[in-house]
């Protein structure tokens, strides 16, 4: 890595950048990966000065890591790295401030942890004051548009000052140590690698459970709704990573490429086929750990009488193409569920002729990719039963490959002290194309325009369940069911 590098963090005063921009600069910093003469510049609107802006921090991260682990050497070396800088990004001439403070010849990374309607603006205002050079880097938060057209006319207005090669649109998900392992599991691993397609696996699942509700942000999330907030992004893109063809190497373009070409062959679903291959739930009160939690529309900020608004999602997705054909990818997210619990799950065939009569009816392997709790990959097989009485009887074992005992850390680093790290590097293979982005878009429009024309109402379900009943039915239909129940 360069270490000619300076990082300018626009909306440093945000709920992003102190939840875990700054704590994962300060993580690279204290495992010795920031380049020495790398300076951060925290940018926003409000006028403080450099001096509150790092009391602020360093309040900010003893309340993180407390007191008794404060590392006062890390935190002097990082602290003098850090300047505030006010601007108001809709006035052009405020960014003549930032420009002062860039020294020439040096690699400029601009984080816009910003509104998206901010995007178009600042990075023309960057360009005006003379910020914008070949070598500059944009990181792009999500969400990027709410559909294909609001995309594409994000990506356009961004891309009229910095190229393609210099955007690096964040999805957090693939920052998690364990999808970048799907990589490592499928492509280095003879014995999965050759048994990954239809003539092996009989489905996948992949889940995004959550157990927090709306988080105080009721009137922008009713907009949205949890096929845009985590279909549109982190589930195709965890899709991409477990069912893309092999890239011929691991170089950014031909990952990025891979991926592209999975989220063109996905079937879409709309017209007819949406009652059978999606359902949209709502939370009513509920229970969470033994708390009482109340309904989605009685969340603080709701203003609305009604609203059909789906905080759960599950889909029963095809992808045609020849790996795949016949084997159904089952994907389920959702607010206020019994757990946190995200995780992909391949069901593999049963064998052609059973010796075992208990194991009957039931899949005998099972590949569990967690990315969290407890990141890791469990492998369920059946072995022989340990016994003198019983002939040859079986059980289920699990094979573990747990990251966190095996790693050797003391911890696991954060998603997004990989994705930091990787913009610096200047490597875009964890980071979203403009292609990815617009095919994901073009898939779930097709869907949402067809709840929207078919008016289909979201499914109650209570907080703290695993989701609508409706959500059991559509798997059921094909004789399966979810892994967690
Ligand atoms: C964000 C969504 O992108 O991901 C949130 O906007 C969601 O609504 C979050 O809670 C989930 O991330 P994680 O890493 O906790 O699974």
């Amino acid at each position: 890595m360069s270490s000619n590098i300076d990082l300018v963090i626009f909306g440093a005063r945000g709920d992003l950048a102190k939840r875990k921009l700054l704590p994962a600069l300060y993580q690279l910093d204290k495992a010795g990966l920031l380049p020495d003469s790398t300076r951060v510049a925290a940018v926003a609107r409000e006028n403080i000065d450099t001096v509150e802006f790092i009391k602020h921090t360093s309040e900010l991260f003893k309340g993180l890591y407390g007191e008794d682990n404060w590392d006062e050497k890390v935190w002097s070396r990082f602290s003098r790295r850090l300047h505030y800088i006010k601007v108001d990004f809709s006035q052009k001439k405020e960014f003549s401030g930032l420009k002062q403070w860039i020294v020439d010849k040096r690699t400029m990374i601009y984080y816009l942890a910003t509104p998206p309607s901010l995007f178009g603006s600042i990075c023309k205002h960057l360009d005006d004051a003379g910020c914008v050079t070949p070598t500059s880097r944009i990181v792009l938060e999500k969400p990027i548009g709410h559909d294909l057209q609001s995309s594409e006319q994000v990506n356009g207005a961004v891309g009229q000052y910095f190229d393609e090669g210099n955007i690096y649109r964040i999805d957090h998900y693939l920052g998690k140590e364990t999808v970048q392992n799907l990589l490592a599991l499928r492509f280095a691993n003879r014995m999965i690698n050759s048994q990954w397609d239809n003539s092996c696996i009989d489905h996948v699942q992949i889940t995004a459970a959550e157990t927090v509700g709306i988080e105080g942000r009721w009137s922008y999330y009713d907009k949205v709704g949890q096929l845009r907030d985590m279909v549109q992004n982190h589930l195709l893109q965890l899709l991409c990573m477990v069912a893309m063809e092999p890239p011929s190497s691991l170089k950014a373009d031909e990952i990025r490429a891979e991926k592209v070409k999975l989220l063109r062959a996905l079937r879409p679903i709309c017209g007819d086929s949406v009652e059978e291959h999606a359902v949209r739930g709502q939370y009513s009160a509920g229970w969470i750990s033994g708390s009482p939690v109340v309904g989605y529309m009685e969340e603080e900020g709701c203003e609305s009488d009604s609203s059909n608004n789906e905080t759960y999602v599950a889909l029963k997705v095809h992808i045609d193409n020849w790996r795949w054909a016949g084997v159904l990818f089952y994907l389920r997210t959702g607010k206020r569920m019994q757990d946190k619990v995200t995780q992909v799950v391949i069901v593999y065939k049963d064998n052609p002729h059973s010796l075992f009569p208990e194991t009957e009816g039931e899949a005998n392997n099972k590949l569990v990719i967690r990315l969290q709790p407890n990141e890791g990959i469990e492998l369920e097989m059946v072995s022989k039963k340990q016994s003198l009485k019983e002939r040859l009887k079986t059980e289920k074992r699990t094979l573990n490959l747990d990251f966190f005992d095996s790693s050797g850390e003391s911890r696991i680093a954060d998603a997004y002290e990989r994705l930091l790290l990787e913009v610096m590097k200047g490597d875009q293979w964890l980071f979203v194309s403009r292609d990815e982005i617009e095919a994901s878009w073009h898939w779930c429009d097709r869907l949402l325009a067809s709840w929207r024309d078919k008016k289909v109402a979201t499914k109650p379900y209570s907080a703290g369940s695993w989701g609508p009943s409706r959500a059991e039915i559509l798997i059921e239909n094909d004789n399966r069911s979810w892994q967690e129940e």
